[in-house]
């Protein structure tokens, strides 16, 4: 059963380096987030996911943790994080921090010890071949490095060894079982640090890599649902209202090894990247492209459905804007397709995120690459507050920023969109509003799509409510029965009759 507090959560996930500078070094900090908390609840979101602002080299953005249970001194001090917490929880907004159990950076102090000659306690907690030059099959590693006449495995860049949660397969003699005294210790070291953050006030995690813990051959990952389900144990026991989301995206599983919410990612090819991220062909079929020549809604939902009707009583599918890793969706989508790209998502169950500056359509920039970004550091530029100096994200020199703001004459900002009643903000606003007022539009209520035929709007049921969108730019119709229901949200115009339901171009409806 997932957390109870998440029925009607809307999450803002920030990516803190690019947020709100408060002391005019170019790049955010806790302070920054402090200082914007009446922005996000006015926005309607009530809970937050911080990307990693622990101590690290920055090779991979943070992703890279040299020390889990100290902040990076670029966002402040821990007891600035503890603030934040308490400044966050008064205003009825939970916290979710990003922990990276799958490796560390190789500056950390567990990874040194490992790579000593001599064993130690932490000479098994990472994966290191008996070899000085051999590797391992299917598994990137990195040899010549350490004192330790071995090779290791990373899990994401040069940077980040993996850490040892064992093999589900054992063929080689250095690969140690999942129950082996040193793997179980792994575990336990990162329940050490989730007590850590979760005793401090930090409400859950974001977790990074979900699925990377067990190696090979772990395909139905048994072993890494294993490791899962016991550190749900001791959430269960010490922490109940903690809440976890899975970097996953396979629902199936992740909900059933104690996954509150599972992240439906952008991953090639599937069904979430068709809805306004379908431009890898020659042509870009996005669903809430207006003149996406092929426009589909089964190709999301062959996916979405199958995942829902399987996990909808064991927890949530998360549905997002965007995140760090991701082309923002103002890359090939207007004003007018990101309002009707944002209502059918807030109004999808489950529980949703918002990436900051979605909400004024913020661009994705062609800029080069930062700590590891590379495509993704377009999609991390400073928010956009208003038309000051560095858009309002800081007062520091403009060298000195994280990343440079948008540049264009016209970027958006939050004060030019505050003005302009018709603005993406303020759709997003009523939106959220709108979801947290009908309990029907929340995590739990029902789906059910009603019609997905090509030629006519997306219909669909959430509870008692009916929902439906059409992207394209002429009127379309479905042969609903709606006579009698009042339209209490509509983008663009709606109409029912004789038991036809119309939707106008660009146009979505909620029918009470
Ligand atoms: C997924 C994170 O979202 C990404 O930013 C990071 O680079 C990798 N995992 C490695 O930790």
């Amino acid at each position: 059963m997932a957390a109870t507090w998440l029925k009607d959560a809307v999450f803002y996930e920030i990516y803190p380096q690019s947020f709100n500078d408060t002391n005019a070094d170019g790049i955010g900090d806790f302070q920054g987030i402090i200082e914007k908390l009446d922005y996000i609840k006015g926005l309607g979101c009530n809970a937050l996911w911080i990307n990693p602002c622990y101590d690290s080299p920055f090779k991979d953005a943070g992703y890279d943790v040299r020390d889990y249970k100290k902040v990076a001194p670029r966002y402040g001090t821990n007891e600035d994080l503890y603030r934040l917490f308490d400044e966050a929880h008064k205003k009825g907004i939970h916290v979710l921090l990003d922990l990276v159990p799958g490796h560390t950076s190789e500056e950390h102090a567990w990874f040194k010890a490992s790579a000593k000659a001599e064993p130690n306690a932490f000479s098994n907690r990472y994966i290191w071949t008996n070899h000085w030059f051999m590797g391992c099959k299917d598994m990137p590693y990195i040899g010549g490095e350490s004192e330790r006449a071995a090779t290791y495995i990373l899990n994401f860049f040069k940077c980040q060894p993996a850490l040892n949660y064992g093999f589900y397969r054992i063929d080689q003699p250095w690969q140690l079982p999942t129950d082996h005294p040193d793997c179980i210790a792994t575990r336990e070291a990162m329940k050490d640090v989730m007590r850590f953050w979760l005793s401090h006030g930090c409400d859950g995690f974001r977790v990074d890599m979900a699925a990377s813990l067990v190696k090979y051959d772990d395909e139905r990952k048994t072993g890494t649902s294993a490791v899962w389900r016991n550190i749900r144990e001791m959430l269960d026991e010490e922490f109940p209202d903690a809440a976890m989301v899975a970097e996953w995206s396979e629902p199936k599983l992740a909900l059933r090894c104690g996954y509150d919410m599972d992240f439906y990612l952008n991953n090639h090819g599937n069904g979430y990247s068709t809805l306004m991220r379908d431009y890898d062909e020659d042509t870009d079929n996005s669903y809430f492209r207006k003149d996406a020549p092929h426009r589909d809604i089964r190709r999301f939902l062959n996916v979405y459905e199958d995942w829902y009707g399987d996990t909808k009583d064991l927890g949530y599918i998360s549905l997002l804007t965007c995140n760090h890793d991701t082309v923002r969706p103002r890359f090939n989508l207007g004003y007018d397709e990101l309002k009707l790209a944002y209502a059918f998502l807030f109004t999808m169950p489950g529980v949703p995120f918002l990436y900051y500056g979605d909400e004024i359509g913020m661009r994705y920039q062609q800029i080069p690459t930062k700590e590891g970004g590379y495509f993704r550091t377009g999609s991390r530029t400073p928010m956009q507050w208003n038309g000051g100096r560095n858009l309002g994200f800081s007062d520091g020199d403009e060298k000195d920023l994280y990343l440079p703001v948008d540049p264009s004459a016209d970027a958006p900002t939050v004060e030019n969109q505050e003005t302009d009643p018709d603005s993406l903000l303020h759709t997003v606003r009523k939106l959220l509003a709108l979801r947290h007022q009908e309990t029907d539009l929340q995590a739990d209520a029902a789906f059910e799509a009603l019609c997905t035929e090509q030629d006519k709007p997306f219909v669909y049921r959430r509870g008692a409510l009916l929902l439906a969108v059409n992207p394209s730019g002429e009127a379309l119709t479905a042969p609903v029965q709606a006579a009698g229901r009042k339209a209490i949200f509509t983008i663009g115009t709606a109409s029912a009759a004789n038991g036809q339901l119309t939707v106008g171009p660009q146009s979505f409806v909620v029918l009470k």
